[in-house]
């Protein structure tokens, strides 16, 4: 099957390191979670982490589950899998692969700090700002994409795709 490339496995590494770099220099003297959202920060999070440079990083990872076999959002947020750390007075960098309506981030940004976290901060491999439905401060975003349904990387379209080794638009 013929797809479109949008993003080569090339430009992600890229964009790893340079944010990572900024990322180890903002954060330097916190006490840092990355919190990989599954399964779709999957290869952004293995990307993102070796390019961290903070002695005190821990990693963890969190499931939650809105969409379905749809393309559209359901408006609903259901935790599927809990955090295991203890996040109190820590910062946590949530890693995200796409942010569209930003509905699950809003809700995850709360919930982490109401379980006591110092900060909470967002990496995002993917931004869709043309579909956003809530206000919402996003700190690192790998690249900016239309308002197309996006596979690959990570991404996927009823679980499938999500091994592709760039990032497509699904037309
Ligand atoms: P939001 O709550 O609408 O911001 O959606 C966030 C979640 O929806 C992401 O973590 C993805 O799992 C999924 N999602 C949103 N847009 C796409 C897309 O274009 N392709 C694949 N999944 C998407
Ligand atoms: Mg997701």
């Amino acid at each position: 099957m013929e797809r479109e490339i949008l993003i080569t496995e090339e430009q992600i590494l890229c964009r790893a390191k340079e944010l990572g770099e900024e990322i180890s220099k903002d954060l330097k003297d916190e006490d840092v979670i990355l919190l990989g959202i599954l399964k779709g920060s999957i290869p952004w999070m293995g990307d993102l982490m070796k390019r961290i440079d903070l002695e005190n990083l821990k990693i963890d990872f969190m499931a939650c589950s809105s969409y379905g076999a749809s393309t559209r959002t359901s408006g609903t947020v259901k935790i599927v899998k809990d955090i295991e750390e203890d996040i109190s007075g820590k910062t946590v960098l949530i890693v995200e692969d796409i942010i569209d309506s930003g509905i699950t981030l809003n809700y995850l940004v709360g919930y982490l700090k109401n379980r006591g976290a110092k900060d909470v901060k967002i990496c995002t491999l993917l931004d869709k700002p043309e579909g956003r439905k809530v206000d919402i401060d996003v700190d690192y975003v790998g690249f900016s994409v239309e308002n197309r349904f996006i596979v690959g990387y990570g991404l996927d379209y009823d679980q499938k795709y999500r091994q592709l080794p760039y990032i497509s638009a699904l037309d």
